[in-house]
């Protein structure tokens, strides 16, 4: 496949950055994204000019690093898909495809395709994690009976991989599906019920402070998560944040 790619080209946070033409010839449809940039790369730095800077890390869409817009979509055309795992079969011959990164306030870019999302280490910070007794009692896990749609739930809500695509494509920026998720995953498990008051109140202050939208529910962020987070954790973080508010 011929291709024309236009990547957003941006040197450093104060740069203003610009949309450069790359043609691409002789694609193989069973290359991945990242496989054709990689293709790219190769060739920017083979006639000596700058390789297109992208995060990337598993390849196999657990690690939410590869997270850009291709034609205007968050991780590109197919769904329930990261970048990393679209392939070039996806686009025809002749195609041109702009490649862009997240655009929202609390993810500024640092260079090209990539954007600074430790506000999502911060909110995590605030509260996502449960703490355990390592001391050498700690309760076998599986000795704590839990209802199996509780169970199914919470996991379902632990496969947010923080990729940012919820935030990417609100027309809020919010980052509401994202602390959602992780605010979920322990309300519904007893271990995470010691922590439940403070986890939600602080890392919703958290997301505040980081300067994410409100959630207007629009829903595109359920459409556009790769892991298919659904709004009902919205709900259920609107629950337990309300709850927490007249305990707190
Ligand atoms: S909720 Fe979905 S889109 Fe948002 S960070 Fe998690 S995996 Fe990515
Ligand atoms: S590189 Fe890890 S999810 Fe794509």
């Amino acid at each position: 496949m011929n291709l024309t790619l236009k990547i957003w080209r941006q040197k450093n946070a104060d740069d203003k950055g610009k949309i450069v033409d790359y043609p691409m010839s002789d694609v193989s449809p069973d290359m991945s994204f990242l496989e054709m940039l990689d293709v790219l790369n190769q060739d920017l730095i083979d006639k000596n000019e700058e390789p297109i800077a992208f995060d990337h890390d598993c390849r196999e869409g657990i690690c939410g690093m590869c997270s850009m817009f291709v034609n205007g979509q968050a991780h590109g055309p197919d769904s329930m898909v990261t970048v990393c795992q679209l392939h070039m079969r996806s686009f025809k011959d002749g195609d041109t495809i702009f490649i862009e990164p997240w655009r929202a306030t609390a993810f500024p870019v640092i260079k090209d395709l990539i954007v600074d999302r430790s506000s999502f280490d911060r909110i995590q910070q605030a509260g996502g994690f449960i703490s355990v007794n390592t001391s050498g009692n700690t309760i076998d896990a599986n000795s704590i009976p839990i209802e199996k749609e509780k169970a199914d739930n919470a996991f379902d809500a632990a496969t947010c991989i923080g990729c940012g695509a919820c935030v990417a494509s609100c027309k809020n920026s919010s980052a509401m599906l994202f602390v959602s998720a992780k605010v979920s995953q322990f309300a519904l498990l007893p271990q995470g019920q010691v922590e439940a008051t403070d986890r939600v109140l602080n890392m919703v202050k958290q997301m505040d402070d980081e300067g994410f939208g409100n959630c207007t529910n629009t829903g595109a962020c359920e459409v556009e998560c790769p892991k298919g987070i659904s709004l009902e954790n919205i709900a259920r973080m609107n629950r337990e944040y309300l709850s927490a508010s007249f305990k707190g």
